[in-house]
């Protein structure tokens, strides 16, 4: 089916992406593997470095892929990362990098390589999340991101119509990665750095969160890869495939009424009947 045809995959060294190199692989895809730092996916895959959220990474990366291939079948923007906490809490660079990471990352990507794409009848995967549709309290600088690349989403697809460029959106429900690890520690760091009486306001937020948190059971990465792939092989991918949870989560729960959303989500996320707390205390 693949035929040679040559794909990128940016954050391939994470769970999701690592999944989906292996299966574009085996399909029979010229996979160029983005990756910021090491990665050796063996001699079958192209290593490309690839920092998302440095212009002139992504620069150096197209014109090395244009050297190479005539064209390219897909670019699936999936290097992603989770900048979680309340607002108050998170500084103005932690949501930089959410934003450069997330949105901005992807649109430099699709500039760069659109060229490509369109020299090889190509189409675009953005992997986006459940909070792109569904804003999360304690994830506001993720759901502006996420929700970012969905309103970039929509845009492209009218914008790129003339060539025939569809744009895809991915949806992964909660998938076991190391991705809230990775958000975990770079969470705690930040409250480290934080006021602590401000920091004590958030006390009975943060630890209802963490207990919700442990409600959601990740699923597999090779059902997302899998997903991916039918994106990337389908001869008129959908707009749009969600997984798991976020098929409720994205499509439900915006449908729903603000006064009923806001409920079913301060429940769902352990913030319902929270008492305000004094920094003193
Ligand atoms: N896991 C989930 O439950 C879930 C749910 C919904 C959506 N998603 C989305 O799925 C995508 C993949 O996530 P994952 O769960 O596989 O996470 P992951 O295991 O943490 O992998 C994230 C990948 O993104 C890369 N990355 C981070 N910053 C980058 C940058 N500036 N430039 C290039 N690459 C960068 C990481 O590279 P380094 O190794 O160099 O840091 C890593 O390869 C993300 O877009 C995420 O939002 C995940």
């Amino acid at each position: 089916m693949a035929e040679g045809r040559a794909v990128l995959v940016t954050g391939s060294t994470g769970g999701i992406g690592t999944a989906t190199v292996g299966l574009l692989r085996q399909r029979g895809f010229t996979v160029y593997a983005g990756a910021r730092g090491r990665a050796d996916f063996g001699p079958e895959v192209r290593v490309l470095p690839l920092d998302v959220a440095d212009p002139e990474s992504v620069a150096a990366a197209a014109k090395r892929v244009a050297g190479e291939v005539d064209g390219l079948w897909a670019v699936i923007n999936n290097a992603g990362v989770i900048v979680q906490g309340p607002l108050e809490l998170v500084p103005a660079d932690e949501w930089r990098r959410q934003l450069e990471v997330n949105t901005i990352g992807p649109a430099s990507v699709i500039r760069e390589f659109l060229p490509l794409l369109r020299a090889g009848g190509g189409r675009i995967v953005n992997v986006s999340a459940a909070t792109g549709r569904v804003a999360m309290p304690l994830l506001s600088a993720l759901s502006a991101s996420k929700a970012g690349l969905e309103a970039v989403s929509n845009a492209l697809r009218l914008e790129l119509a003339p060539w025939k460029i569809p744009v895809v959106v991915i949806e992964p429900g909660t998938t076991e990665t190391e991705i809230f690890t990775r958000a975990g520690a770079a969470a705690d760091a930040t409250l480290q750095q934080a006021d602590p009486a401000r920091l004590k306001l958030y006390r009975s937020h943060l630890a209802a969160y963490e207990q919700a948190m442990t409600r959601f059971k990740p699923g597999p990465v090779d059902k997302v890869a899998k997903t991916i792939l039918r994106a990337v092989e389908a001869r008129r991918p959908k707009r749009r495939y969600a997984i798991a949870e976020a098929r409720t989560l994205g499509a439900i729960l915006p449908s729903l009424p603000a006064p009923w959303r806001d409920r079913l989500l301060a429940t769902a996320t352990g913030l319902n009947n929270l008492k305000p707390q004094a920094a003193e205390s």
